[in-house]
């Protein structure tokens, strides 16, 4: 531990922050390398007297500010971390860094089923760092999770995050392609999540540095239209559910109804389009038969 003066550290930090960037990467940066949480800051504002103690010093948090910043690194992958829902996650370059829009894929759920005591029989294609099946697997403690992913490598990073977040062993992680691994649990899910990849191919060839440089490709690319991993996830999924499963699907921004006329087409009922917090279709949601 590095000690300091409150007085010099707040210079600092607005100094820093006048570089560029915004407060929330910067807070991360404090909390995750600095060992300095928001709550901390919070209070530093309010009394800055005294000394305050820091797990690196200024100037390597200064080089790694430098770093994101001048080459559009993203702060999660500097820090190794990642916040999402009430989550602290280990994020590689393996794994896509879990977006705030995301998080409501969980209140969906909570809506769907209720009764948080339900022994739910979940999986979740496509898992990445694990974000969406840990959040569900510690929301509903008595239900039975599989979380695939097709690159080991991120599955190693979400059962790492799991053991993390949780004391239980109700997740379970397997290696494949979409459905392959789930199938000897044919006719046997409740539900079944998934935010594949679906930037299609012109849009994803003009994607900011910060994710196109850094975000593992295979875990952005949905193809020509974006079409294809969503498509093949539909087609298969009334092989998987259960008789009024329910499949929930992430989206990009104007796929909606695409979504929608393709869950039509293989016979799902109870299909809506929902929103995330900026107002767009993000998530389409349907119910086999
Ligand atoms: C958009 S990311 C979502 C990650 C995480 N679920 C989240 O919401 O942050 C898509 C994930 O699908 C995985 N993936 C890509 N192609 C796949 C395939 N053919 N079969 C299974 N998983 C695949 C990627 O490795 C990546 O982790």
């Amino acid at each position: 531990m590095l000690s300091i003066s409150v007085k010099e550290f707040l210079v600092w930090k607005k100094n820093q922050l006048s570089k560029g960037g915004d407060q929330q990467s910067f807070a991360v940066l404090l909390d995750c390398l600095g060992g300095v949480s928001t709550c901390d800051l919070n209070l530093l504002n309010i009394n800055p007297e005294g000394d305050l103690n820091l797990k690196k010093s200024l100037d390597f948090l200064e080089s790694v500010w430098e770093e994101h910043l001048l080459k559009s690194h993203p702060i999660q992958y500097l820090c190794g971390i990642a916040f999402w829902r009430n989550l602290k996650l280990k994020v590689t370059e393996k794994v896509l860094i879990p977006r705030p829009e995301t998080e409501l894929v969980v209140d969906i759920v909570s809506k769907i089923f209720d009764n948080k005591s339900q022994k739910l029989f979940f999986a979740e294609l496509g898992t990445g760092s694990g974000a969406i099946s840990i959040a569900l697997a510690l929301e509903y403690p008595l239900s039975d999770g599989i979380a695939t992913d097709i690159d080991q490598d991120a599955l190693e990073v979400a059962s790492e995050n799991y053991i993390n977040a949780s004391k239980q062993s109700n997740l379970r992680f397997y290696c494949g392609h979409w459905w392959n691994p789930l199938e000897s649990f044919k006719g046997k899910l409740d539900l079944v999540i998934s935010n594949p990849p679906y930037i299609p191919k012109h849009t994803y060839e003009k994607l900011p540095k910060e994710v196109k440089n850094f975000e593992p490709k295979i875990a952005l690319l949905g193809g020509e239209d974006g079409l294809k991993h969503i498509s093949e996830i539909i087609q298969k999924a009334p092989l998987f559910l259960k008789e009024k499963g329910w499949l929930i699907l992430e989206n990009h921004y104007d796929q909606g109804e695409k979504v929608k006329k393709l869950l039509l087409k293989n016979n799902f009922t109870s299909i809506e389009i929902m929103n995330d917090l900026s107002g767009i279709g993000r998530f389409t949601i349907g119910r086999y038969k």
